[in-house]
């Protein structure tokens, strides 16, 4: 008998917004209830990103993260696969792991010393013949196992066994994301920074679809500062050119130098890319032998997209985030600008609460001393404390707090701007809306989020409960 986890969601009469995603009641961004149907309708279907391999580069490295309110290890087993295993012992359900990560051979049990592989096997019952004298089916003993699957380093797991294959689910989306894991080999830059936002998942998920609108505004003091070009596009053209680079044209004949993008499955993101062309394509902020690798190497489809390209901001439905974008670094005499990869999961504790897991990706072969100006670039900016992470927290913050009360909460978010038609485009895949101010994207998102909220629920069959009681490892 399949086991159902959609037990919370009988009947849900809330209005949550608009079917094209334009208006949402602001129910969606308080209301527990609505928090405990997105477990259901939203977040226990989906794919949730865990980490990066190359944090878990050897076998027996392991890693203890989280896929939702399940706690899990993330591990490279003997054979060098890749295990997503419940953080819970089978015998009596005891936290398995304590550690944030390192290396083992086994992870003993703290209360009574069952023992389990890094693939979750379970080895070692302690007294196992005086208390189980006709024998226990370790094979049905074992960590309780969710799917996986790795794109670009990046690792995914779910617990759903119904869940569509991970590029099925991404779509068009699968692209843009290459364009920035995939035009050269990537590596986490040390373990996730974790923080606790009191602001719902969906301010940071939407947020990240793009929203240059909020941009002047909400980060005027840090483009003050100078950690960005988005200000003085003039000088970006400057900057390539003394790196080498030779401006052939200083329009950019395509047309297509700043857009938002939607793709189907509620992705989106936005596009910003230097308005001039050049004779070569060009890589902002990563050095220059990488240049050369990435023209040489990349398949021509992914050099196109990620020419010029300076910001590249995109949440995959529902929760996983990703931008790539040069930071300026004032004072770094060697390195005036760099790139930032920051891939980051909106993990909702509950409708008012959230738990950002935030990584810095680098380039593998970037040199030591670039690395380190990413991470300078990273800390300035998208880290906790970061200039932009605090003005983008302030906002969201204030949200939740501003609606908690019963006339607040009966209005609507708006999403109505810009219902424009997308552009043809030969480079870009899904569609494509020239231009910066757009909600087009916000509505992408929303769309799918009303559609899946307002679906009657579908039983959500876990892997390993295909059988009662049995579990397949
Ligand atoms: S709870 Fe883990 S060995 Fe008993
Ligand atoms: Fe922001």
């Amino acid at each position: 008998m399949a086991k159902n986890v959609n037990r919370n969601l009988e009947v849900f009469d809330m209005r949550l917004g608009a079917q094209d995603g334009s208006l949402i009641n602001r129910h969606a961004y308080f209301d527990e209830s609505v928090f405990e149907r997105e477990l259901g309708a939203i977040f226990n279907p989906s794919w949730q990103f865990v980490g990066h391999e190359s944090e878990i580069s050897q076998p027996g490295e392991y890693v203890t993260r989280k896929i939702m309110r399940d706690e899990v290890i993330v591990a490279r087993s003997e054979n060098g696969e890749i295990h997503v295993m419940l953080n819970s012992c089978r015998h009596r359900g005891v936290k398995l792991c304590s550690a944030d990560g390192g290396k083992a051979t086994n992870f003993q049990c703290a209360y009574h010393g069952w023992t389990y592989a890094t693939d979750g096997r379970l080895r070692g019952v302690p007294e196992s013949p005086t208390l189980h004298p006709s024998g226990i089916d370790r094979s049905k003993l074992g960590l309780h196992k969710a799917r996986v699957e790795v794109f670009n380093g990046l690792i995914f797991a779910t617990f759903n066994n119904d869940a569509a294959p991970l590029l099925d689910v991404f779509g068009d989306m699968s692209w843009y994301l290459d364009t920035v894991f995939k035009k050269t080999e990537y590596e986490a830059y040390g373990p996730p920074v974790r923080f606790i936002g009191d602001f719902n998942w969906k301010s940071g998920a939407e947020n990240w679809c793009g929203d240059p609108y909020h941009g002047d505004v909400t980060h005027h003091t840090g483009y003050v500062a100078g950690v960005s070009y988005l200000d003085d596009m003039q000088k970006h053209v400057t900057d390539m050119q003394a790196m080498g680079a030779v401006v052939t044209n200083e329009q950019d004949a395509s047309g297509e130098t700043v857009f938002v993008f939607t793709a189907d499955g509620g992705h989106a993101g936005l596009h910003f890319r230097i308005p001039a062309e050049f004779d070569r394509p060009v890589f902002p902020g990563l050095e220059k032998h990488l240049w050369t690798e990435i023209e040489q190497n990349a398949s021509p489809d992914l050099v196109a997209g990620a020419d010029r390209r300076i910001v590249c901001v995109s949440t995959t439905f529902p929760n996983f985030s990703v931008v790539e974008q040069l930071i300026t670094n004032v004072g770094d005499d060697e390195f005036p600008a760099v790139s930032v990869v920051n891939v980051r999961v909106w993990l909702p504790l509950s409708a008012t609460q959230t738990e950002v897991w935030s990584w810095l990706i680098v380039p593998k072969r970037a040199t030591p001393a670039w690395k380190r100006a990413s991470q300078r670039a990273f800390a300035r900016t998208f880290n906790v404390g970061g200039v932009f992470e605090v003005d983008d927290s302030h906002n969201w913050n204030t949200t939740a707090q501003a609606n908690r009360g019963s006339v607040g909460m009966a209005l609507d978010n708006n999403y109505t701007a810009l219902p424009e038609e997308p552009t043809p485009s030969s480079v870009f895949r899904g569609k494509v809306y020239r231009g910066p101010l757009h909600d087009v994207n916000f509505r992408s998102l929303y769309s799918t989020w009303v559609e899946r909220m307002e679906a009657k629920p579908e039983p959500v069959t876990l892997v390993g409960f295909k059988t009662e009681g049995a579990c397949e490892l």
